[in-house]
């Protein structure tokens, strides 16, 4: 337990007995976006892209957060990587705030908690050697000679299925599946403690992403590693994740083991979700003419709907429900939510 926990934080620290990788508190971002109104009553408008969340990450488990394209998944990913300040809130890490890491603290974090984008062309370097590119964190973080670093190298090129000698060559001639394989290899090399995965395999073709998200499985069953899995494939993520995270304008609308979760969804949105009633990726055009709700009011973090966010396009909205933003609450169960449906117990 940290000084930093909240009253009501979520429940996995104290199941699994063990203290939490990462504990996030109340995180807040907020971007400035221009101004609206005329002449010189003009006010700054923001988007809420994330808007008070509080979740853990337990070691060795996989949290899945879903939710549509802009409900602030990316934001998540990227302040947990410090790629980005939160306006408020904190993350935890080892007992202490993140975002209070500089220097050595800061450095340290890096290396623990490492990345793989979805896209592996922005993120390897194209002049760059695969081997230079597995071996740049260890030339900053660690003190190891160059016969070390190349056989860290190799090692790690092995976990995630690649021969070492395919070191010498450059990500352009690799296919996307070897690119994020390689990219997981970089981000291994270190012996990192979580990996946020955004989108990671979602470019992939079928049949490639089901083997990376094989590897991902078998990596983390052999290393206890723990992941922040963000995808829009509701599949892939059941598949993977222990527990599933589903964000909604910005916001925490529900929180569940994954089985529970896919098995008894209780907000709405989440059962819209998983019953692909709504579009939960834009290029999903394919849902679009079935579902009513899912033409209604486009959702905007910039100017989210008073009450519950959701309620616009919820089929079960109630009168409270268009002005008092329900609370997140704890059930009996273990589930996290927040419904007027679902008071609490
Ligand atoms: N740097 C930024 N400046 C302004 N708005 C941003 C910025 N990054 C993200 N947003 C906005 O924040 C919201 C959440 O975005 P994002 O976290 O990328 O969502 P997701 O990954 O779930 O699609 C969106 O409305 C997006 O337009
Ligand atoms: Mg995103």
């Amino acid at each position: 337990m940290t000084a930093l926990d909240s009253e009501e934080g979520p429940a996995v620290s104290e199941r699994s007995g063990e203290q939490a990788v990462l504990e996030v508190r109340d995180l807040v971002k907020h971007f400035p976006a221009g101004r609206a109104g005329l002449g010189l009553r003009t006010t700054r408008q923001w988007v809420r892209a994330v808007d008070g969340v509080t979740f853990d990450i337990a070691p060795g488990e996989t949290l899945g957060l879903v939710g549509e394209s802009g409900c602030g998944k990316s934001t998540i990913a990227k302040l947990l990587l410090r790629l980005e300040d939160p306006t408020s809130g904190h993350i935890v890490f080892g007992g202490e705030d993140v975002t209070a890491f500089k220097g050595k603290s800061l450095l340290a974090y890096r290396r623990a908690v490492q990345a793989v984008f979805q896209d592996p062309f922005a993120s390897l370097s194209p002049r760059m050697r695969v081997r230079d590119i597995i071996s740049e964190g260890l030339r900053i973080h660690t003190d190891m000679t160059k016969d070390e670093m190349a056989r860290r190298v190799a090692d790690v090129l092995d976990m995630v299925g690649m021969r070492p000698d395919v070191g010498r060559l450059y990500p352009h001639e690799f296919s996307g599946g070897q690119r994020q394989r390689i990219a997981i290899a970089k981000a291994l090399a270190l012996d990192a403690k979580m990996l946020v995965l955004d989108e990671a395999v979602s470019a992939l073709d079928v049949s490639i992403r089901a083997q990376v998200i094989t590897l991902l499985k078998d990596l983390q069953r052999e290393l206890g590693i723990a992941y922040l899995y963000i995808g829009h494939d509701l599949a892939t993520v059941s598949y993977l994740a222990d527990r599933v995270m589903v964000m909604y304008l910005g916001k925490m609308v529900e929180l569940d083991e994954t089985v529970a979760l896919v098995d008894e969804p209780l907000h709405p949105y989440t059962e819209a979700l998983f019953n692909a009633a709504l579009p939960a990726h834009p290029d999903d055009h394919d849902h679009l003419d079935t579902a009513d709700q899912a033409t209604a009011e486009v959702p905007s973090a910039l100017a989210p709907p008073p009450g519950c966010h959701f309620h616009p396009r919820c089929p079960e909205a109630m009168d409270v429900c268009s002005s008092i933003y329900p609370a997140a609450v704890t059930l009996q169960t273990g589930r996290r939510i927040a419904c007027h449906l679902h008071p609490g117990d």
